[in-house]
């Protein structure tokens, strides 16, 4: 299967759970993936906020190219997603590292990693230096529902790992805090 558009009402079922995720950036010349644990929703209408900062090669691109792309790793994704995020795109490529396909974007210049349950292509709206944060705006949403099946992988701090397990489903209860399309 492959990325299909997606209405943008539906980015809260990939980051409201707050997943671990893929970055991608490009800084002009190259293109750069980390990992990134701390990102959560802040609105709904595709607001994000994630918790970064210097210590990462890409936050210079996100900071001056004011863009990237948040992807959900698949279910399969977990070890690559981990050893991304235990390198630095300052000393190597980790697409070639890692075997990483990527597929061009349509609203920035960052690439959509392939083989994900879902990519956002995001603007970097607000840079909170001081607090370690950026603020993000969702512009673009795809999904490959072969791969998105509402199960997400989430750090747990301690190097381990949880991937969603029950569910259930309340939506009659909060009908009136439901956004439309979701
Ligand atoms: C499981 C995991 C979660 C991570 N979450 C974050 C995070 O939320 N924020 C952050 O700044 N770094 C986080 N990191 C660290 C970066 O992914 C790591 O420093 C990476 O090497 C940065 O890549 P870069 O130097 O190519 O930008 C995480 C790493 C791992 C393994």
């Amino acid at each position: 299967m492959s990325y299909r558009e997606t209405a943008l009402a539906k980015f809260l079922l990939f980051v409201e759970p707050g997943p671990l995720t893929l970055v991608t950036t490009f800084d002009g010349k190259k293109n750069n993936v980390m990992t990134i644990s701390w990102v959560m929703p802040m609105d709904f209408d595709g607001g994000l906020v994630m918790a970064t900062g210097p210590w990462n090669h890409s936050y210079e691109a996100l900071v001056k190219r004011k863009e990237c792309v948040v992807c959900i790793p698949a279910q399969d994704m977990l070890e690559t997603a981990v050893k991304i995020g235990d390198v630095s795109g300052a000393e190597c490529d980790k697409f070639a590292l890692f075997h990483l396909r990527t597929l061009p974007a349509k609203t920035v210049q960052a690439p959509l990693l392939a083989g994900c349950q879902a990519c956002l292509e995001c603007e970097v709206t607000d840079v909170l230096a001081r607090r370690g944060l950026l603020l993000l705006r969702v512009k673009r949403l795809v999904t490959d529902k072969s791969k998105a099946k509402g199960r997400l992988w989430h750090a747990r701090g301690d190097g381990t790992f949880t991937l969603d397990g029950a569910s259930r489903n309340l939506r009659r209860l909060m009908k009136d805090k439901l956004p439309p399309g979701v």
